[in-house]
């Protein structure tokens, strides 16, 4: 009798099917994955595969990118259900009142938001290139939509003009900097490394911050043997295996996303099965999404 693990890769190959999944994902589905990376390698790897399926195994804004940029292919979302809260703070009106507000701004939106909203921008980003990204615009005035950390983290080196939208994520948000004194006293003289979208108190506290690809990268080059990590906590599982000598220490035990613990073996197996979930987009949103997010890759 096959195992799960077994049946999925002989699908996998009858179908001409890669496996995407997101560092935050639960340390199997990372295992079982063809391509695990941040959500701009993600978007890159979707977008030069050559398979003609792809499972993508993250949360729904990622899959959706993934469609809008293989519109061609089929994609799966092996459990749709898993959102990203963040991405659910902003809705297309709420981008064109501030494109009223501010007509001579450009609207830069993060990676973490729905179709219909990166439809409504002139370029996305991701945490890995917001600052190359805002750089690379003629416009002196940006609206960055919709995490306001990330924003004020990119706006710290820009001497553009930003405007806001107050969107978070939940997780990354809680940080504080007195967990941080606290982490700081436990573990004297050990580097923090922090997502860019905790709070900027945090980040400003924080040895290195940067995307989850970045955070992994850093930790393997640095001589340095142990770190104090301020993201989701799934980054732990790359970390250990990037890394087999060295300790993580937690800023927080509650940096956990559960939408994107939502998707297991099973939920593979069956979408590649079944075709389950399809990924189908408004023909017009897609198109207008894919420009925005089309001149994100161009530049970076
Ligand atoms: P990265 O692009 O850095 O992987 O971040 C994605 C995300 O959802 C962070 O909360
Ligand atoms: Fe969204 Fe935060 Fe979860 Fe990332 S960690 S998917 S931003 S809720």
């Amino acid at each position: 009798m096959p195992t799960l693990i077994e049946r999925i890769h002989e699908l996998k190959t009858r179908r001409n099917a890669v496996i995407l999944a997101h560092y935050y994902q639960p340390g199997i589905i990372q295992d079982l994955a063809d391509f695990v990376g941040d959500s701009l390698e993600l978007s890159q790897r979707a977008k030069a595969s050559n398979a003609d399926v792809i499972v993508f195994c993250g949360v729904s804004f990622m899959a959706e990118s993934a469609k809008i940029l293989c519109p061609d292919k089929l994609v799966l979302n092996p459990n749709p259900s898993a959102g990203c809260p963040m991405a659910d703070m902003v809705t297309p009106e709420d981008v064109r009142l501030l494109r009223s507000r501010y007509p001579e701004a450009a609207v830069v939106t993060y990676i973490n938001s729905s179709a219909a909203v990166k439809a409504e921008s002139d370029i996305c980003c991701t945490s890995a290139n917001a600052a190359t990204i805002v750089r690379s615009l003629p416009h002196r005035e940006i609206i960055f939509i919709p995490d306001q950390n990330l924003g004020q983290y990119v706006a710290g080196s820009s001497d553009k003009i930003f405007h806001y939208f107050d969107g978070y994520c939940p997780i990354h948000h809680r940080y504080t900097a007195e967990q941080v004194r606290r982490a700081r006293s436990r573990h004297p003289g050990v580097p923090l490394l922090v997502h860019p979208e905790s709070p900027p108190l945090v980040a400003e506290m924080a040895d290195f911050v940067g995307s989850t690809s970045r955070i992994i990268a850093y930790a393997a080059q640095s001589e340095d043997r142990a770190f104090i990590i301020g993201t989701e906590s799934g980054i732990l599982h790359p970390l250990r295996k990037a890394c087999t000598e060295k300790t993580f220490y937690r800023l927080s035990s509650k940096a956990i996303c559960r939408d994107m613990k939502m998707i297991g073996l099973r939920d593979v197996l069956s979408s590649l099965e079944q075709d389950q979930y399809a990924v189908h987009l408004d023909a017009s949103v897609q198109s207008r999404a894919a420009e925005a997010l089309e001149r994100m890759l161009a530049v970076c």
